[in-house]
């Protein structure tokens, strides 16, 4: 793709597919050499965004090599595992989801037994945009467009827990924001055996041993069930609804619906289902009074008090009402997030009391979020403020390199150096224009 660039956004382009180049192992992209050793799955989402416009034939390649994992359900794992890697090489392994021994699990392929937030379709059908290739870009669509189908297939019929037409996440992992505040309430609940978890073994980010504790328990909950429908329906303990994980999956079924149209398909289910989870987002998660979108807690059967950066991900929803779009944007914009923030946006309220600007998703800027928030601002046709995110995205690089996350007040880098999806989506980023 044809991409103009100033003079120092061409060496920011370079340094960032020297990153992606860096990360690809032949099959697929690591998030962080060293830190996240195998494939996640919403990093290949937002790598192939990157790798579009930098070597379009491995995008292809980052999806298809994704859903390599998915289970014949239409489950799609949050890790795919390269199994040429030593054991032990993360925590925890494929050892903890045991998914070799579970028979709707693809055959000579590892992986986890939770998801990720489900912005794939949404993914593959800017992929189609982006190419040069027309033809190219149909015929990749056709042969991704089953596996994509069955995968909202299988989060309609396995996680739409209550009924409502929104999906929930069994596991904080399954919402991408691992240790965010937002899942305290739910976590706090839990009454996990003591010890559940064997102390000594490596840990990872800066989540406290406790959580550590009950993130494994709540994985081998999962994995002694067997993943059974029926067991995350009525009795896995933590089942949250959050907004962010919704509107991704609601803004994938939209581009599911375009996808459907392009390869010859009946477009109908996916618009239907859209609109469906459209009004449940606003019936179930919006917060009239407090005007903002917050996680609901489907086993304490409440809303979750603290407001974190997932309040924005309904932007991504083209029919959001009028006067729910004012206040989103004005408490993006207040002293609460963006304006609060010299490289916004904290992943968390900066004036909760959980908010901690250096603890992973508890306080600092992440570049993929800012994404999600940039598109949303495009969608609403909103371009003061996508410039704002542009801008402060590429600042933050610039400043400090593609880490894994960032302080939002002083802009400095935390956790991985070399992160994939800050350099990819950096790609991207410079692929458009502002305004
Ligand atoms: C952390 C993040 C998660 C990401 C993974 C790999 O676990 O919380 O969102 O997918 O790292 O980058």
């Amino acid at each position: 793709m044809d991409v103009r660039l100033t003079g120092d956004e061409t060496a920011l382009w370079h340094a960032a597919a020297r990153v992606l180049d860096a990360n690809w192992t032949g099959r697929a992209t690591v998030p962080s050499p060293g830190l996240y050793p195998h494939q996640w799955g919403w990093d290949s989402v937002f790598v192939a965004l990157g790798l579009a416009l930098h070597r379009p034939d491995r995008a292809e390649r980052e999806l298809l090599s994704l859903f390599d994992g998915q289970w014949s359900d239409g489950f799609v794992p949050h890790i795919v595992f390269n199994d040429d890697l030593p054991r032990g090489a993360y925590f925890p392994g494929p050892e903890l989801w045991c998914s070799g021994a579970d028979p709707r699990a693809p055959r000579g392929v590892r992986t986890s037994g939770v998801t990720s937030p489900p912005l794939h379709a949404l993914a593959a059908l800017r992929l189609h945009g982006r190419a040069a290739d027309a033809e190219r870009g149909r015929a990749f669509l056709a042969r991704l467009y089953p596996a994509l189908a069955a995968q909202h297939r299988y989060l309609e019929t396995v996680r739409d827990l209550d009924g409502s037409g929104l999906i929930a996440i069994c596991h904080p992992w399954e919402s991408g924001q691992d240790n965010s505040p937002a899942w305290d309430r739910p976590l706090g609940d839990l009454r996990p055996p003591s010890p559940a978890y064997a102390p000594g073994r490596p840990r990872r980010g800066p989540a406290t041993g406790e959580d550590h504790d009950r993130y494994a328990w709540l994985a081998g909950l999962l994995r002694d069930a067997r993943y059974a429908p029926g067991f995350l329906r009525d009795e896995h303990p933590f089942a949250v609804l959050d907004p962010l994980v919704n509107a991704a999956y609601l803004a994938s079924a939209h581009a599911l619906a375009e996808i459907a149209a392009i390869v010859g398909a009946d477009p109908l289910p996916h618009r239907e289902r859209a609109e469906r989870v459209h009004a449940a987002l606003l019936d179930r998660l919006w917060d009239a009074a407090a005007g903002c979108f917050r996680a609901h807690d489907l086993r304490g059967g409440r809303p979750l008090p603290v407001v974190t950066v997932a309040t924005f991900g309904p932007l991504l929803d083209p029919d959001l009402p009028g006067d729910v779009l004012r206040r989103l944007a004005d408490l993006l914009l207040s002293a609460r997030f963006a304006g609060a923030a010299g490289y916004p946006v904290p992943a968390c309220d900066v004036q909760a009391p959980a908010f901690d600007r250096g603890a992973y998703w508890r306080g600092p800027t992440w570049v993929n979020t800012n994404w999600l928030v940039w598109y949303g601002a495009c969608v609403q046709g909103l371009p003061v403020v996508a410039d704002l995110l542009r801008g402060a995205t590429l600042r933050l690089v610039r400043q400090s390199g593609f880490r894994e996350f960032f302080d939002p007040f002083d802009g400095t880098g935390r956790g991985g150096h070399d992160h994939s999806w800050s350099a990819a989506l950096v790609l991207d980023l410079l692929g458009e224009r502002p305004g």
